[in-house]
């Protein structure tokens, strides 16, 4: 099963991504993480990047197609899940091509929704374990021990630089004109799978449960 992840900054990409990792053995390929790990390690598509992330502005294209398709190209046929690529209709064609010379597919493209506001509270509160990556919130989601992290047990956590209100507004506005019309496309393609992203986590995580037992009793 390949699927994408669509929606808006804040939205429960990620955290949908590492819930759908651990219950169904897939791969999660997040952009951000790539370029944000990019940036970190001051490679040349880090240095491209940098600029444009804490802007909250998108990269260029060439740069993350690049960077996304070596990571596919180590994936050894294990199914993945993309989160937060394809986010422009240039990314997305050249998803399709890529797929399809490779002899693969997308089985669902994920649009999580969620008010606007919802989404500047929930990434002003947003921060991630440093060892493991897990998400939390300061109140949305904390960890059952105050300052332990429940999956790795580490102790150590970060806040991304772009978690800014300034900068996710940004962010918003960028989604609603470049990314959104992705999900006409992906709808056309008869891939597209909408989820109330407003609900809790747990029951987010029901709903993408419901799309994978159908895909699982449509091939049986
Ligand atoms: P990226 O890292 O992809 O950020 P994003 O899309 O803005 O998404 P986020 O990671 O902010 O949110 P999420 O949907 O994963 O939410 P999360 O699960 O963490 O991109 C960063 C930058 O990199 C971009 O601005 C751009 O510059 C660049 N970039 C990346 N990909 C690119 C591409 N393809 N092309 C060009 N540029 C690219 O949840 C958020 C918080 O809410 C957490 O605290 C969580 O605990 C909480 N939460 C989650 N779900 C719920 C729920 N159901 N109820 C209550 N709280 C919840």
């Amino acid at each position: 099963m390949n699927v994408i992840l669509l929606g808006p900054p804040g939205a429960g990409k990620g955290t949908q991504a590492k819930l759908m990792e651990e219950r169904y053995g897939l791969r999660q390929l997040s952009s951000g993480d790539m370029l944000r790990a990019a940036v970190a390690a001051g490679t040349e598509v880090g240095r491209a990047a940098k600029g444009y992330m804490e802007q909250g502005a998108l990269v260029p294209d060439d740069v993350v197609v690049g960077a996304v398709f070596e990571t596919l190209e180590m994936l050894n046929g294990a199914g993945f899940i993309l989160d937060g690529f394809p986010r422009t209709p240039v990314q997305a064609r050249a998803l399709d091509e890529k797929l399809q010379q490779d002899g693969k597919r997308i089985d669902w493209a994920i649009v999580f929704e969620v008010d606007d506001e919802q989404l500047v509270q929930r990434i002003a509160g947003r921060y991630t374990c440093a060892a493991c990556g897990e998400g939390y919130h300061d109140t949305l989601k904390t960890p059952r021990a105050l300052g332990v992290c429940d999956r790795c047990g580490g102790t150590t956590f970060k806040r991304r630089s772009d978690d800014n209100e300034e900068t996710v507004r940004k962010r918003l506005a960028v989604y609603h004109a470049e990314t959104k019309p992705l999900i006409e496309f992906y709808r056309q393609g008869g891939k597209l799978r909408r989820i109330d992203g407003e609900r809790p986590i747990e029951e987010v995580s029901q709903a993408v449960d419901q799309v994978f037992a159908e895909s699982a009793a449509a091939t049986t």
